[in-house]
């Protein structure tokens, strides 16, 4: 029997945050995601998160069938936290304790220290060569273990310590249940330090990837942190043969897909389990989310798609926003500053400039002018509008719904469609032109004769 205890009770007071530590999100996931999967990979059979500060959001957010939480009512300090616990951990089996701030463990490392551990209480520590911030491991001439200093209690020579706890232990119930109870707080920060748990015997799993460590304690680490998790993601899909521009300069979530040949530019956001075909094109400054990009796709300079499917071949933007319910069938064009929403599109069509289309369904081959409006809303509810396979729809077009186009039609330039049109007809309402001979020259004149 594995136990997992996760602290995340802390008041993060580095992170100058109204909001607790561990939801802050490191490359687009809460913190402490990481920190319950890791537990969970590594085989945990039940894990107890120590809550406290923000309670109830981080309760709410980390739910789960294999979690309990216990509530620390003060922060006291990482042992106190512990001792939150003690009452929901077995009396028999392992227990192993993690800091909910730690995102980059890999349950791989977990499972090798808990493996490797045969000591009463074991930790992981970790050499570096900036301990700044962390606790340092002292050892004894004969080098074993012989306590943990935290920074602000170390000494000038401890201080130049370069191997530092990781702040994950594991030791069996019944040590734990024992040890804890002996902890003080005669410290510099008069806080119960989970660290004294190493005093009367313990061992170190000197880990080797220092940077799985790292502590999200303040802003420069979350975006460091994040820096990392984004580039694990980018060298992960470059060996799958996506191209990216600028590596360091891409920003993909966990639940992301990527077809081979697909070329990325910098600067762009693909988000929220998006899929991305093969053989597509990304500009830059894009962000996805929650979305489908088939094959063979262009999305050009700093387009937004939501909840859209792009089909394959298509081309969108740049500049262009699809929002949720959009949906390109295939070889569709949405040019520049065109905004769709809940809106279908047939094969083949196109909406090349300047036009919002939402509420709406297009046949195959339709051709939106530059200018077209949906008026998908009179102000109390919204409505659709129709348009069948092969419509030509001219330049400033107002279509107000609800409204129907049959199929072939056409509608001229500057027409306001306010009665559905009939398949193969011409709609056109727009009064008719005049020139008149001169005027505008007197026009002209008799303004400029105005001002002097
Ligand atoms: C801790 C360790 C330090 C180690 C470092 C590794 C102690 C005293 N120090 O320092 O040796 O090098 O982690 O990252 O343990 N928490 C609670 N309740 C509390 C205080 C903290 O639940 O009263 C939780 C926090 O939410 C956090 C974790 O415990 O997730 C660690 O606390 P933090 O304040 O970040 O400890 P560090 O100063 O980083
Ligand atoms: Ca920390």
């Amino acid at each position: 029997m594995l136990t997992a205890v996760i602290l995340a009770a802390g008041k993060g007071t580095r992170m100058r945050s109204d909001d607790p530590k561990v939801l802050f999100e490191a490359a687009g996931r809460p913190v402490i995601d990481y920190v319950l999967d890791a537990a969970r990979g590594c085989g945990a059979d039940k894990i107890i998160v120590v809550v406290g500060n923000g309670a109830d959001a981080v309760m709410n957010h980390a739910e789960a069938a294999d979690v309990v939480f216990c509530t620390q009512s003060s922060q006291r300090g990482t042992a106190d936290a512990v001792k939150a616990a003690l009452p929901a951990i077995p009396d028999e089996g392992r227990v192993l304790i993690l800091c909910g701030d730690m995102p980059l463990i890999s349950s791989a490392t977990l499972s090798d220290f808990i493996t490797k551990s045969d000591s009463r209480v074991n930790f992981i520590s970790v050499k570096t060569d900036n301990p700044s911030g962390y606790g340092r491991v002292v050892r004894t001439p004969a080098g074993g273990v012989l306590k943990i200093v935290e920074e602000k209690d170390a000494n000038c020579n401890e201080k130049k310590i370069g191997e530092v706890n990781a702040g994950v232990y594991i030791c069996s119930s019944e040590e734990l249940k024992e040890r804890i109870g002996k902890i003080d707080d005669n410290n510099a920060q008069n806080e119960f330090y989970l660290t004294d748990i190493v005093s009367g015997g313990a061992s170190a799993y000197c880990a080797e990837d220092e940077r799985e460590f790292m502590g999200v304690n303040d802003r420069a680490q979350l975006a460091a942190v994040s820096k990392i998790l984004w580039r694990r993601r980018a060298d992960a899909f470059m060996k799958e043969g996506v191209s990216l521009l600028d590596p360091d300069a891409f920003y993909c979530d966990a639940d992301v897909k990527i077809g081979r040949d697909t070329v990325i530019y910098p600067n762009v956001f693909i988000e929220k389990e998006s899929c991305i075909g093969g053989r597509c094109r990304i500009f830059p400054g894009v962000r996805i989310t929650a979305s489908v990009i088939e094959d063979g796709c262009v999305i050009k300079d700093n387009t937004f798609i939501e909840g859209s499917t792009v089909g394959e071949s298509s081309s969108v933007g740049p500049m262009a926003h699809l929002r949720p319910g959009s949906v390109l069938t295939g070889g569709n064009k949405i040019g520049n500053f065109v905004e769709t929403k809940k809106t279908v599109m047939g094969y083949g069509s196109k909406a090349s400039h300047l036009t919002y289309l939402g509420d709406a369904e297009l046949g195959r081959d339709v051709n939106v002018g530059c200018g077209t409006i949906t008026c998908n809303y009179d102000g109390f509810s919204k409505h659709r509008t129709v348009v069948g396979d092969g419509v030509f729809i001219g330049s400033d077009v107002q279509l107000v719904a609800p409204v129907n186009v049959g199929r072939g039609a056409l509608i001229a330039a500057g027409t306001t469609v306010t009665k559905d049109v009939p398949e193969d007809a011409l709609a056109i309402s727009r009064t008719s032109q005049e020139n008149k001979e001169g005027m505008g020259k007197a026009i002209t004149e008799r303004n400029k004769a105005g001002r002097s």
